[in-house]
């Protein structure tokens, strides 16, 4: 089992006097909130001695990161454990720990199953987790404690790398018909702003010049701020823009119902944030609209759409969608193509409807599989036209370029552009970290090559 190393720099965790250091193995799995909470962990166990491995072969201790929110996604975990146990009995020492969403979902029947589990750790108590490996034994946690899990982490002093995460909000009040993230994270809690500054300050100090706010609900974020109101997530990235050599911002996942007046001036008038705004939609059908409770028609969405993009023109947007909702006709599913056709995406994630335990939309009978499936691909064809033709549409184009990692060829340099389509640049003299300007000189669906501009 091996998983791309996370942005962590082992040599900077400061290890007890005259101890070795012991391995940890994070898979992580589904979306970017995971990404961050692994990044968390890794530096809350960095001061029990544990420093980040590339394979679990050799790990003392294995952290499956996981995602509840399609079935395909749930079962992996599984699956994976199925395969550690050989590992195991290599090794009787290694831990074995869950955390994230299944884990919240379904604590002590995971280790039910599957004995070899040693720790299940929800996602609001993994500050919880080195004290718990400590502590030796069987545990479950998946508490939603009183305490802010953050307070009680470590700072951010092992984090390397010009990008980074960093959640502003948690949960989800909005309970789409479909959707296990109100259950699994829990209801809408947003860090207070000045946290968040000095969380970003870190960052910032570390090499950090880009960063994205994370919340399954980001854009209803309303933090505490000192003063008697609290803050909007405009407010906050307009604070955040203040910070010196934080240059690009970006924010996900939103709900139209809470982009804002002030967020969608933000992004006409702030530079720091970045022309690229992913904003699900999910159906184009307001009968499924409604049966999503969505709670908004298409119509206010491309009204929506038409005031974004009269703040910042040269936006991208992207979306979610899902095909095969229960009761989904034809007509329906025409009505979502016909909305992509109007809106014209960048970019989109498209998922076939899986039905989760405990949500209401479980309860109905979703498509035949053959229609779902068949939809889904026609879907998927034309989101991907739309994408290839906006990455086209760069050729030529001026654009800044992010550095993030060396490309496969010696003199050559790969980032991402404000449009967060990745770029691959001749630079001999580049270095991870640099913003540069280049001129776009060929696109295919999902990078464009471009040559560097002087200065
Ligand atoms: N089935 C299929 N897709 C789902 N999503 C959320 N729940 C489900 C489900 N039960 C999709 C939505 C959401 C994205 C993160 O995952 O499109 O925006
Ligand atoms: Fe799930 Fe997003 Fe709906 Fe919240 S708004 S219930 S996270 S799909």
């Amino acid at each position: 089992m091996t998983n791309p190393p996370i942005l962590h720099d082992p040599a900077a965790l400061r290890l007890p006097e005259g101890e070795a250091a012991k391995k940890l193995f994070i898979k992580t799995y589904g979306c970017q909130m995971n990404v961050y909470d692994s990044e968390r962990m890794a530096e809350a166990m960095g001061s029990k001695g544990y420093v980040l491995t590339e394979t679990a072969d050799d790990a003392d201790m294995v952290l499956l990161n996981t995602c509840h929110i399609r079935e395909k996604a749930s079962e992996k975990l599984y699956s994976d454990l199925g395969r550690l146990r050989a590992l195991k009995r290599k090794n009787p020492e290694m831990k074995v720990g869950v955390a994230g969403c299944v884990a919240q979902a379904e604590g002590e029947e995971i280790r039910r199953r599957m004995p070899l589990v040693d720790i299940v750790v929800g996602p609001q108590a993994y500050h919880r987790l080195p004290a718990m490996v400590e502590a030796g034994g069987p545990q479950v946690d998946t508490d939603f404690p009183a305490e802010d899990k953050f307070e009680h982490l470590p700072q951010r002093k092992g984090y390397r790398g010009p990008t980074a995460f960093l959640t502003v909000q948690e949960g989800c009040d909005k309970f789409c018909a479909f959707c296990v993230v109100p259950y699994t994270r829990g209801a809408e809690v947003s860090r207070p702003a000045e946290r968040l500054l000095r969380e970003a300050r870190e960052l910032v100090a570390r090499g950090v010049r880009e960063i994205t706010l994370l919340g399954q609900n980001v854009n209803g974020y309303h933090g505490a701020a000192g003063g008697a109101e609290s803050w909007t997530l405009g407010r906050l990235l307009r604070s955040l823009g203040e910070i010196g050599g934080l240059d690009r911002l970006r924010y996900t996942t939103s709900h139209p119902n809470d982009m804002d007046d002030d967020l969608i001036a933000a992004h006409g008038d702030l530079p720091q944030l970045m022309p690229y705004l992913h904003l699900p939609v999910q159906s184009g059908s307001d009968r499924i609209l409604k049966a999503m409770n969505r709670k908004h028609t298409r119509d206010q969405y491309f009204r929506l759409i038409d005031r974004i993009r009269e703040a910042r023109p040269d936006i991208l947007m992207t979306s979610d969608f899902i095909v095969g909702f229960p009761g989904e006709t034809d007509q329906d599913f025409e009505d979502t193509m016909d909305l992509v056709r109007r809106v014209n995406y960048g970019a989109a994630f498209s998922f076939k409807y899986s039905a989760r335990p405990g949500t209401p939309a479980a309860e109905k009978a979703g498509v035949p599989d053959a229609v779902a499936d068949a939809r889904l691909q026609a879907l998927q064809a034309l989101l991907q036209s739309q994408q290839t033709a906006a990455q086209a549409q760069m050729v030529g184009r001026e654009i800044s370029v992010l550095y993030e990692k060396t490309g496969r060829y010696p003199g050559q340099m790969v980032g991402k552009s404000e449009h967060l389509m990745a770029v691959h640049v001749e630079d001999g003299a580049g270095a991870i970290g640099d913003l540069v300007r280049a001129r776009v000189t060929a696109a295919s669906a999902n990078s464009l090559a471009a040559v560097l501009l002087p200065g």
